[in-house]
């Protein structure tokens, strides 16, 4: 792959000084190969489909089962470079996978905040501006020549179902509209398509800025606990939990996200492996979401499925099963070795047993071939194309680092401040002391799936930038804690006017194959925090770094601990922000993307996938939908420097009258009457019971800020089976001290006031709902009329 940058390089010079010796490309249809104007492949006044199938029709069963694995290999006699689908840029443009190499002019790549903190901001535009900026610089490396693929294996939309999960932290928390939202903002950020959507184009000019892949298709969320792993895991999920938690992103994702990649996960889901799933692969997501893209596995899932899951007699029966399933390309994780996948492996002998067609390989590959076309990889050379001009300066650019600082200024949530303990004082703190394992290490910053970033501060450097009196212990030999400096982080605190305490988790105790077992603070985390909180002048400040929440009930308590931020892993500029916000340059805004619950959940088998509660087995459901059990802190929490009041401003809909009479023909007698399937309601009458909601929201403190305004709505009377609540819609509001501003929300009941039934068919109940917004509600009714023969009836408005 270095041979390839460098002859990448070379030819850039050749062009430049007009030499027009033949030599192989790093592009196909390269202008300078003279066998290009003759292949049909490479016509770019033709559609992609037919391109595609043209250079399908050229290639030897030989050549299309190499292109089955991650790595595909040359096609030297069409002049088509080798291709690598792995790379990664969950947070930024990444090496964790094999395609992007930073060994050239480009060294580094922006590092945003890790996701679960980014989510924190509940702001879809800044969601979109960090997956344009991914995007650009992904560009910008392939233009560079250190790229070998531009297949994004990125977002990861999981449900944040479990506390514990290793990867909780690359998700955007635990509910299913905050975690679709975040999947279209950043997949049409990445993919170079506008906020609202714009269009993917399918023909020549308009070309893919990069591509993304909504991972890990479904309903994973578990790595390893208790004996169970991801490889042998299989997740019971009923069709109700399905339809309204696990599936609701990947559907955004694809729908309208328009996501040109997706990813099948490990385990199975009720008992057939995700990669090996007709119903779901062929059916679902490329049948009724319309998907167009690439399916891939995830690395060596196929051959788990073989090895672990024993799903299929020999490996050419599963050869067969995953390709007619839907899947296309089969990732092998070799790390810097090539090696054959499971797929390239054993595809030729599947063939000879009539186990696979040569068909179903040639619909792989069209869906592979395509997506590289659609990325513009089959255009000749990148730099006069549509994204030619992107270049290593717009690489860690200074907006794309301000991003990355915006990003972890406005995900950061405060969670205490007793008596106003902050912010600091700038002119009146004489002494600090930063005080923990987290507060002087870069690498905790990036979290996983981290890329090498532009540049960092530690919290340490950017609170010295503040006073200049700033002394730091680290309390803890590391994160672990396994052994304390008790008496010197003591006598320090008690020398200091304030203390900062930078604790929590890194990658020791979360991260992928490794879930936690507890969820409180590791080692003798507690006791340092205690102790010292105990020892200082003042109460004490405590900032967690974690992806996971983290049971610090007792915090919470100690009326010398004043203040707790948690910061999750904020990214390259996260220590810069976390100062601005101790000291007041900043007013915190973000709110927890996930419930925080206490140590005792742990009880609960992680692998119980049930999403609602259920009391004849004492199962407290999860999340802040159907979770009934004692909280830390909730779902949306986070506090500001100033103090919001809401108020309804306007409903334009009191009552919302729906005819059952067309629903009762349609459905029989399979659903009570108290209940109308959304599908029977129609897409248009859908929309035309959509109605708005302003809602005023009042600056009442002394500082200026951003704050994410949370619409919630819940049910009067919370039937078995029903969320508890339910957000509906979030929106952003930037007021000055004193300041008044009003947001409007569009609701609408087909989606937001339903919910699954057995079958996992989303239905609406009769009856009474309040919109809820901070402490204010509103309540409106759905009302059923049997108005026999009138399909619809007038609506009534309030
Ligand atoms: C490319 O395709 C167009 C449309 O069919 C055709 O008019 C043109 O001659 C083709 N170009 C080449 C170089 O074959
Ligand atoms: C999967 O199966 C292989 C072969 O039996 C075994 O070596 C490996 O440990 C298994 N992996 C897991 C995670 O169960």
């Amino acid at each position: 792959m270095k041979i390839l940058g460098s002859i990448f390089i070379l030819l850039m010079i050749m062009i430049t000084t007009g030499t027009t010796a033949a030599t192989e490309s790093p592009f196909a249809c390269d202008a300078l190969n003279p066998s290009t104007n003759s292949y049909i492949f490479c016509n770019i006044s033709l559609p992609i489909s037919e391109r595609v199938a043209n250079l399908i029709s050229l290639l030897t069963l030989e050549e299309k089962i190499g292109h089955l694995g991650n790595t595909a290999p040359a096609i030297r006699r069409l002049g088509i470079p080798s291709y690598e689908w792995w790379s990664e840029a969950l947070h930024g443009v990444s090496n964790k996978g094999l395609g992007i190499r930073f060994d050239g002019l480009i060294r580094s790549a922006t590092s945003f905040p890790q996701v679960i903190l980014t989510a924190a901001s509940f702001d879809t535009h800044i969601w979109y501006r960090i997956g344009q900026a991914i995007g650009i610089e992904a560009r910008a490396v392939y233009n560079a020549g250190q790229a070998s693929g531009m297949t994004f294996w990125a977002p990861n939309i999981n449900i944040f179902r479990d506390p514990r999960w290793g990867r909780g932290q690359e998700t955007p928390g635990e509910d299913p509209m905050v975690t679709s939202k975040y999947a279209v903002s950043y997949v049409r950020g990445i993919q170079g398509d506008s906020f609202e959507g714009g269009k993917i184009n399918d023909d020549n000019k308009h070309i893919l800025q990069a591509s993304a892949c909504c991972k890990h298709f479904t309903a994973y969320d578990l790595d390893n606990w208790n004996g169970y792993t991801r490889y042998n895991f299989d997740a019971h999920v009923s069709l109700k939990d399905l339809a309204d938690t696990y599936q609701p992103p990947f559907k955004s994702c694809v729908e309208e996200g328009k996501a040109s990649g997706l990813m099948c996960a490990y385990n199975r889901v009720n008992g057939v492996p995700s990669c090996a799933d007709f119903n779901f692969l062929t059916n679902t997501i490329r049948g009724k979401w319309g998907f167009n893209g690439y399916i891939t596995s995830d690395s060596d899932s196929v051959s788990t499925i073989y090895t672990n899951q024993s799903y299929s007699k020999t490996p050419e029966e599963l050869v067969g099963e995953v390709l007619r399933a839907g899947m296309d390309v089969n990732c092998a994780a070799c790390g810097e070795e090539y090696c054959d996948s499971f797929l390239q492996a054993h595809t030729r002998s599947a063939i000879h047993q009539k186990k696979v067609s040569e068909v179903d390989i040639n619909r792989a590959l069209s869906n592979l071939f395509t997506t590289r076309m659609r990325l513009g990889l089959f255009n000749g050379n990148p730099i006069q194309q549509q994204f030619g001009a992107i270049g290593p300066s717009h690489v860690c650019s200074a907006n794309h680092q301000t991003l990355a600082l915006e990003a972890a200024r406005d995900g950061i949530v405060l969670l205490k401040n007793a008596g106003k303990l902050l912010p600091l004082s700038k002119s009146e703190t004489q002494t600090i002391a930063v005080i923990g394992p987290n507060a002087n290490n870069v690498q905790t910053l990036t979290g996983n799936y981290n890329g090498p970033p532009c540049k960092s501060v530690t919290p340490v450097e950017a609170l010295k930038s503040y006073v200049r009196d700033t002394l730091y212990h680290p309390g803890c030999d590391a994160v672990p804690c396994n052994s304390l400096a008790m008496n010197e982080a003591v006598e320090l605190a008690k020398s200091v006017d304030y203390v900062i305490m930078i604790m929590g988790l890194d990658q020791t105790q979360e991260r992928e194959e490794f879930d936690r077992i507890d969820l409180v603070l590791p080692g003798k985390q507690q006791h340092l925090i205690s102790r010292v909180a105990k020892a200082a002048k003042k109460p004490v400040i405590l900032v967690l770094l974690s992806g996971g929440p983290i049971d610090i009930s007792f915090a919470k308590d100690d009326r010398n601990v004043g203040s707790i931020i948690w910061a999750g892993y904020p990214g390259e500029a996260g220590g810069i922000a976390l100062a601005e916000i101790i000291f007041g340059d900043q007013n915190p805004g973000g709110r927890l993307p996930v419930t925080w619950y206490p140590q005792e959940f742990t009880n609960i088998p992680m692998t119980d996938m049930r999403m609602r509660a259920d009391s004849a087995t004492a199962y407290p459901g999860r999340t802040y939908r159907f979770y009934k059990g004692r909280k830390v802190f909730d779902f949306g929490y986070g506090l500001s420097y100033s103090t919001y009041l809401y108020e309804f401003v306007n409903v334009n809909r009191k009552t919302i009258y729906l005819n059952r009479f067309t629903n009762i023909l349609a459905i029989n007698d399979k659903i009570s009457t108290n209940f109308l399937s959304v599908s029977e309601v129609g897409t248009d009458y859908c929309e035309k019971l959509k109605f708005s909601v302003t809602i005023g929201v009042k600056n009442s403190g002394v500082m200026s800020g951003k704050h994410p305004v949370l619409l919630f709505a819940r049910q009067t009377q919370i039937k078995v089976g029903s969320p508890i609540i339910q957000l509906i819609g979030f929106q952003t509001v930037k007021t000055g001290a004193g300041e008044r501003s009003e947001v409007e929300f569009v609701v609408s009941p087909c989606e937001h006031l339903s919910k699954a039934d057995e079958n996992g068919l989303m239905v609406i109940e009769e009856g009474s709902y309040l919109l809820a917004v901070g402490e204010i509600e509103y309540e409106i009714s759905i009302i059923f009329e049997t108005i026999l023969g009138i399909k619809y009836p007038q609506m009534t408005n309030m």
